[in-house]
């Protein structure tokens, strides 16, 4: 009888954590009997010419504590997932077409679809279509309902909070004001948990909008309180009230958010005459080694993903609940944001050790 195969593939932005999935999938289908195949940059690698390699326990035996993804990504392409897949296909006949003759073709029994927001959609509609796909989070931003964690998320903290140990040194050196613009979208999760661990002063996040008079004011207190200098960590997404998150339009017509510790850092030296410099981590964030957590919970889902390929519950997706991996609808689970609730605990206690909200 033929070899059973399972197809993988990364989509969508990289984050740290990645490697571990495909090493600890790799390992679990070995397990089985089986054979991974990896295609290579996204979902483009279903197609032909199809790029694939055979990721056996040779190829991806030392490869965990590596950042990025072995198989490369990619997130634009010709699976183009916008709108809500429960409401008819978006991806072209002709490439659901290809990609089913590559399914048959390479006798593959399961894709798994590790990916964000998009790619789960893109994989939404592959199942809606029929085809056999599981799917894996993955996102710095810890951002979807449908879970409790994300890999990725705790290496993207880990840089926040040993960039803020740096930037700390040399702003209280020359006494200034230091304003770190962190990544996360439209939600607060890493410049909360990074600037809670950093130790930061001023905590601004989309979810709570802030007044610029109420951040001078703090930055203030602080100096006449005998504070050497003050941290400030605003999220990309966060914005003043009545005012607009911040954007950047690039030459290929992409409009980024960005900008926003500039906008951030003038309005604090105009309105307190402190020195300001600010400091914008970018993809700092999501290069390097994951943690030791991210390694951790990336081989539980590489695990648990190849459990839900041989149960055959397609259509379905890994998740984090209460300390176990575990299945949810991946219909359920896509376009669910999760964001940082302003009367969460955790915001409450950073109150308590006088971090200011800028509210
Ligand atoms: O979703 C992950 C993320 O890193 C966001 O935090 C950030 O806004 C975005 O991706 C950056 O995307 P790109 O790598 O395409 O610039």
């Amino acid at each position: 009888m033929e070899r059973k195969r399972i197809g993988i593939l990364t989509s969508g932005g990289d984050c740290p954590g990645l490697n571990a999935v495909l090493r600890a999938a790799s390992r679990a289908s070995e397990k089985l009997g089986w054979e991974l195949i990896g295609f290579q940059d996204g979902f483009e690698g279903l197609l032909a010419p199809m790029t694939h390699i055979v990721l056996d326990r040779h190829i991806t035996a030392g490869i965990m504590h590596l950042g990025g993804t072995l198989l490369g990504t990619v997130n634009k392409g010709q699976f183009i997932s916008r709108g809500n897949g429960r409401q008819g296909s978006f991806i072209p006949a002709e490439v659901l077409g290809k990609t089913r003759q590559t399914f048959q073709s390479l006798n593959i029994h399961g894709l798994i679809v590790v990916g964000g927001d998009g790619s789960l959609n893109t994989a939404l509609q592959m199942h809606n279509a029929g085809l056999p796909v599981v799917g894996v989070p993955k996102t710095i931003d810890n951002d979807l309902e449908a879970t409790d964690m994300t890999f990725g998320f705790d290496s993207a903290v880990e840089c926040v909070a040993s960039s803020l140990d740096r930037l700390h040194t040399t702003a209280t050196s020359h006494k200034r004001v230091m304003v770190i613009e962190v990544m996360g979208r439209h939600a607060g999760w890493i410049a909360l948990h990074g600037g809670l661990a950093g130790g930061a002063d001023i905590i601004l996040i989309p979810e709570i909008p802030f007044e610029f008079s109420k951040v001078a004011e703090e930055v203030l207190r602080r100096e006449k309180e005998g504070a050497k200098c003050t941290m400030v960590v605003v999220a990309e997404g966060a914005k003043p009230k009545d005012g607009r998150v911040s954007r950047l339009s690039s030459p290929n017509g992409e409009n980024r958010l960005g900008g926003i510790a500039e906008v951030v850092g003038c309005e604090i030296g105009n309105r307190t005459g402190k020195e300001v410099r600010t400091c914008v981590l970018g993809h700092l964030q999501r290069g390097g080694a994951p943690t030791m957590l991210d390694r951790i919970l990336g081989t539980r889902f590489g695990i648990k993903a190849v459990q839900l390929i041989e149960e055959e519950k397609f259509g379905s997706m890994v998740s984090y609940k209460n300390h176990s991996t575990c299945a949810v609808p991946i219909s359920e689970a896509v376009h669910k944001m999760r964001r940082v609730d302003p009367q969460d605990q955790l915001v409450e206690h950073a109150r308590a050790v006088e971090i200011s909200f800028g509210d």
